[in-house]
């Protein structure tokens, strides 16, 4: 069971400020020194968070896996084939999103992306593709030729434990014996905390998790009391 992280949100800190801290590639490095082995990063359109700079530096950097986050466009495909991350993750987006909203339709854009993966394979890429817990779906992930898929948890993690949460783990769960059944590598991500990863890492058929968002929330908290008081031996 691996953990891929994902560190957009310290690129977000950053740019709160246009700041040049907190570094993303310091980040990573200590997320790999701590037992993360991937790291991973959304490059969207709009440049919110993480920089084109950041993936040359991530690329010379990590020792891991560097995985890249993008959506199937002729500018991000260029940025991949001169970066040559280890994994594309293709994702859908919207400028007003808040997050990636939900899995890509692949089904509806099938020649399309036979030929944007093909080309990102020839450079020696992975590609993955995050991909809502729908069977059809994941069969047009296999058909286009992905590596590999990612399942989107979003709707698993934003519900509290019941009945309704369990349908949506078994959801899940359908769809990753699915990928497995079609040969696909199953990864899961999205939403995933301190709280909710407990079942789902129970999936034999998941073999990583990337996870941002709630690893950073924590960071952010764990780290105050240090940080306070180096300012206070400063301030002496
Ligand atoms: N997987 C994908 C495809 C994502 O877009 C994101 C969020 O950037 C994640 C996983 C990680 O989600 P979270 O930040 O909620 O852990």
């Amino acid at each position: 069971m691996r953990l891929s992280v994902n560190v957009d949100h310290f690129a977000t800190i950053r740019e709160a400020r246009r700041s040049d801290e907190p570094e993303p590639v310091l980040a990573a490095l200590l997320a790999e020194l701590a037992g993360a082995e991937g790291i991973v990063c959304h490059i969207r359109g709009d440049r919110r968070h993480i920089k084109d700079r950041d993936l040359f530096l991530f690329r010379q950097s990590i020792k891991t896996k560097l995985n890249i986050e993008m959506a199937a466009t002729e500018e991000m495909k260029r940025i991949a084939l001169d970066v040559k991350p280890d994994v594309v993750s293709l994702v859908p987006e919207r400028d007003e999103e808040l997050t990636t909203e939900g899995g890509l339709d692949v089904a509806g854009n099938q020649e399309h992306l036979k030929d944007h993966i093909r080309e990102l394979q020839k450079a020696g890429i992975k590609v993955s593709i995050f991909v809502d817990p729908d069977i059809n779906q994941i069969t047009a992930c296999r058909d286009v030729g992905a590596n590999l898929i990612e399942i989107n948890t979003a709707k698993y993690s934003d519900l509290k434990p019941g009945e309704e949460r369990d349908e949506a783990l078994a959801e899940v769960k359908r769809s990753a014996v699915h990928g497995r059944q079609l040969g696909l590598e199953v990864h899961a991500g999205h939403g995933l905390d301190y709280k909710n990863v407990g079942p789902i890492v129970e999936i034999p058929e998941l073999t990583e998790f990337s996870i941002g968002f709630s690893i950073i929330a924590r960071s952010a908290i764990v780290g105050v009391e240090k940080a306070v008081r180096e300012m206070v031996e400063l301030l002496k």
